[in-house]
């Protein structure tokens, strides 16, 4: 197949604009007619009109008449009218396609599940429904008209309201909505099935009653109390924090099992993954109930960052999904817990983010060019992004932020525009120049800040050298310095936070935020009374790696006193850094790692304090493995997971005391919570759990044959998810027949519940036994297993390729099994197959063995020569890598 990229550079405006689509939808249950009826402009005379589409065609008319074969050509993915047929006026395109939702996989378009019809149109899923401009900068009004049987397709939905409706005859009924507000295609949805609706309404701060419904099969019903009351709560929260109100007089969600990703913004009619939308808490843990208030949250603020204000063209899919996490992320961060989720949001991003940055597949956030955009949903363009518009919060405060977004509404409301719009929209409102923050959009690869300090007795100033270095990365070579905000505190050396002057003010301060601009740069601090210890990138002011000079005695202090709470964690994790550092040098010299007394001594005093628990759940997780050799080359992945190990085993034995201590104070807040029913979910009782859930891993990973006791505990506490997989968590490892008889236990009890059996499924992907890959093939031939619901192929397959230890086996089985399998799922679903593809990033940074035996494993795809284009472009940068 030719290669086609489509390039940022290219951009042109498009030739034909719509005024009104019409659709309408005949459903039979072996296939469904679509109907399009558009009215037409040209924008430019004299050329061809080219559609984007690859259903079957059966008929087209311009302005009532059918035209002639001889007038249009089809292609696999184009029909091109001829120029000269194309009128002076507007005109009319009437197209009939035919489609077949039961044997569409790819879950993109419209598809059946379950028996019931859903559509997912975003980024381009439209044209494998009808002929039409698929492109976001083509916005139209829609009507939809649903004809379907009454019996099987009792419910039928679409975007907007619904306008009218009425029975065909005994067997057909129709229906009608209306779509108020211009969108691109992408927006569009449509659903047609049996399902149950929970109700509930909304009154607007204007005093608008808004209609909220939640359609999930009639078994589900009871589980979405949770998603409603989150969406409530969503809605108001963006009045008070943004001014930002809801515009229909209904709001949709719709829950369906098989689901390419999280959930889908249409307009109105939200598409969710059930796992975002049903839980209770015998069947989803605390972490799940978050997701589901973080991810309601999210779909329901692309109604304003998203839809009344869309996107160009998919090369600015940051300027609406950067900012909805952003806006998503401050949600969750006022309903609880800021540091907390603050830190879990670092900690997403430097495990898979960073690594992303640094490997073949490494792109700005506003990628220059693409072959299938179905590859760019990816962390860079949702958590870099992100992390791009916090970065115009920490330069402008709240108060700037929200001038700059006022603007932004005012200027684009009902457009499709940039991610340069964004940030002159900021600039523009606050006076300011932010020409430098373009090139957060435009260079890939993670900053590396190196930070040296100097302290002046005479002079009494405190300065801070600071570095900037960005890495090259596969399409750029050279980078600019960037506009990095850095801020900083100093602790003096018992712990107090100690003020400094800035030179152009004359006030003394406690916190401020630095400007480096320059790859290199000297801050001076004056009036500082002592040699202190800087603080620095609180709370993760800017998104790089820093380079850190600090002693493990001054970390200790921050860990101690910190004031700011990322800090004071991030202390803690550079401590772990280095510890396991000095296990990986000692390992792969073959010589005794070294005991880490202090570090245990200081993790030991963090834990007796009386810090949130949700909070020293965090300080209990050290960094993955990817984050730890992202920078090397030559990497042998097994001895990392031992450097990890080894530093684990240490720690739990020596702060064996204080864990057991605390594991029983778990309990008993838990018990003696005033809560009526405790295993609900409630923010702070699932802090204490995911306190005692870390603590059980260490706990066993200390005292293996605690095992009976916690087998008696499960027993007890099995009535709530999130202890249930705390304990199957803590000893998925072991090779022992309690751990065997729980899991098959679970089993049994859960069979039915899709989204708990994806727990079952990722539990025995991620062991660390010997046996893992056989019980993963075993697993594959279970019943509730299928190749074709990407949420079981994510949970066991997903995990089964992060399970260094299994993927990265020194025989390379790992490596021949998931290829096996990506070239069975790349047939029918090329989106999750080349997610799963990204597994092998790592190829060129491992030890020549491994390498080879991954280069002849992947060897196998590139062999295949219908391979989609989603998973050739992913396989091409990995092999030239
Ligand atoms: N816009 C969706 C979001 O909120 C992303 C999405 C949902 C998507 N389903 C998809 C993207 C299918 C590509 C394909 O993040
Ligand atoms: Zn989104």
């Amino acid at each position: 197949m030719q290669k086609n990229i489509h390039r940022l550079k290219d951009y042109r405006q498009p030739d034909f604009t719509v005024l009104q689509t019409d659709l309408h939808f005949d459903i039979e249950s072996e296939y469904t007619t679509v109907k399009s009826h558009l009215l037409v402009r040209a924008q430019n005379a004299g050329v061809p009109c080219v559609l984007d589409g690859s259903a079957e065609l059966l008929e087209i008319k311009l302005n009532g008449v059918r035209l002639p074969e001889n007038t249009y050509e089809l292609s696999e993915e184009k029909l091109s009218i001829a120029a000269d047929q194309i009128p002076h006026n507007d005109f009319v395109l009437e197209i009939t396609t035919r489609v077949y939702p039961a044997q569409n996989k790819s879950l993109m378009g419209l598809y059946a599940s379950s028996g019931n019809l859903y559509t997912q149109c975003e980024p381009e899923g439209f044209r494998k429904i009808t002929y039409y401009f698929d492109r976001p900068d083509v916005m139209s009004v829609f009507t939809t008209t649903m004809v379907a049987d009454k019996k099987h397709y009792p419910v039928l939905l679409s975007n907007g309201n619904l306008i009218d409706s009425g029975s065909l005859n005994h067997e057909r009924h129709w229906v009608k909505w209306q779509d108020p507000f211009a969108k691109p295609s992408y927006l569009f949805a449509l659903v047609a099935g049996d399902l149950a609706v929970s109700e509930d309404t909304f009154t607007t701060q204007s005093g608008k009653a808004v209609a909220l419904k939640f359609y999930t099969r009639a078994e589900d019903a009871a589980k979405t109390d949770f998603a409603l009351a989150s969406l409530k709560n969503a809605m108001r929260w963006d009045e008070t924090r943004f001014g930002l109100e809801y515009d229909l007089d209904i709001y949709m969600v719709v829950a369906v099992g098989d689901f390419n990703m999280g959930a889908m913004e249409n307009k109105g009619l939200n598409i969710f993954n059930t796992k975002y939308v049903l839980a209770d808490s015998t069947s989803a843990t605390d972490a799940d109930f978050e997701g589901i208030e973080s991810v309601i949250g999210h779909e329901y603020f692309h109604n304003w960052t998203g839809n009344r204000v869309t996107c160009r063209d998919w090369f600015q899919l940051s300027l609406k999904e950067g900012l909805t996490v952003f806006r998503d992320q401050e949600f969750s961060g006022d309903r609880a817990g800021r540091a907390v989720r603050r830190i879990q949001n670092v900690r997403a991003l430097r495990s898979l983010q960073f690594p992303e940055d640094a490997g073949p597949t490494a792109h700005p956030v506003r990628p220059a060019s693409y072959e299938e955009i179905n590859n760019f949903y990816t962390m860079t363009v949702y958590e870099k992004g992100a992390e791009v518009v916090r970065l115009y919060h920490t330069l402008l405060g709240e108060d700037g932020f929200q001038r700059g977004m006022k603007l932004y509404f005012q200027r684009y409301d009902g457009q499709a525009v940039t991610c340069d719009d964004f940030r002159q929209a900021m600039a523009d409102a606050n006076g300011r120049d932010f020409s430098q923050m373009a090139l957060w959009y435009s260079q890939a690869g993670t900053p590396l800040l190196e930070i040296k300090s100097h302290y002046d007795a005479k002079q009494r100033t405190f300065t801070l050298n600071c570095k900037q270095s960005i890495p090259p990365t596969p399409e750029m070579a050279e980078k600019q310095p960037m506009l990095i905000p850095i801020k900083i505190g100093l602790l003096s050396k018992n712990g107090q936070t100690t003020s400094f002057r800035l030179p152009e003010n004359s006030h003394a301060q406690d916190e401020a935020v630095l400007l480096l601009t320059q790859s290199e740069q000297d801050f001076v601090l004056h009036d500082v009374s002592e040699a202190v210890i800087p603080s620095l990138l609180r709370g993760f002011s800017a998104p790089v790696k820093l380079n850190d000079e600090r002693s493990d005695e001054d970390l200790m202090l921050l860990l101690a006193h910190d004031s700011d709470e990322f800090s004071r964690w991030e202390a803690g994790q550079t401590l772990y850094r280095r510890a396991i550092a000095a296990n990986l040098a000692a390992l792969s010299t073959g010589k005794t790692v070294p005991e880490h007394a202090l570090l245990a001594k200081a993790m030991n005093e963090a834990l007796n304090t009386d810090l949130d628990p949700a909070y020293k759940a965090l300080l209990l997780q050290m960094p993955s493995e990817a984050e730890l050799w992202e920078d090397d080359i030559g990497i042998n992945p097994l001895l990392y997971v031992e450097a990890r190990e080894t530093v684990l085993d240490g720690l739990s034995a020596a702060l064996s005391d204080t864990i057991n201590r605390w594991c029983q104070w778990c309990h008993e807040q838990e018990e003696n919570s005033q809560y009526e029913n405790p295993a609900a979910y409630h923010p702070d009782l699932a802090g204490v759990r995911s306190f005692l859930n870390a603590l059980r891993q260490w706990l066993i990973r200390a005292n293996p044959d605690r095992i009976t006791d916690i087998h008696r505990e499960y027993t007890r506490l099995a009535k709530n998810m999130t202890h249930e997989w705390g304990i199957l968590h803590s000893i998925n490892h072991l090779d022992n027949a309690n751990r065997d008889a729980l899991l098959a236990q679970f089993v049994e009890y859960h069979a039915n519940n899709a989204l708990v059996m994806d727990k079952y499924f990722s539990l025995v992907a991620s062991s660390a036994r010997s046996d893992t890959l056989t019980r993963v093939q075993a697993a594959m031939q279970h019943p509730a297993f299928s190749l074709e619901n990407p949420n079981k192929v994510r949970a066991l397959l997903g995990t089964f390729s992060r399970n260094v230890r299994h993927f990265h086996a020194e025989n390379g089985e790992g490596y021949a099994f998931m290829v096996e399998q990506i070239l069975r799922i790349d047939i029918f679903n090329p989106q999750v197959a080349s997610r799963l593809l990204q597994a092998f990033n790592l190829r060129s940074k491992l030890e020549p063995k491994r390498q080879a035996l991954m280069t002849q494993a992947l060897q196998q795809l590139q062999q295949q020569a219908d391979l989609s284009r989603d998973s050739r472009e992913v396989l091409d940068k990995i092999l030239v890598s």
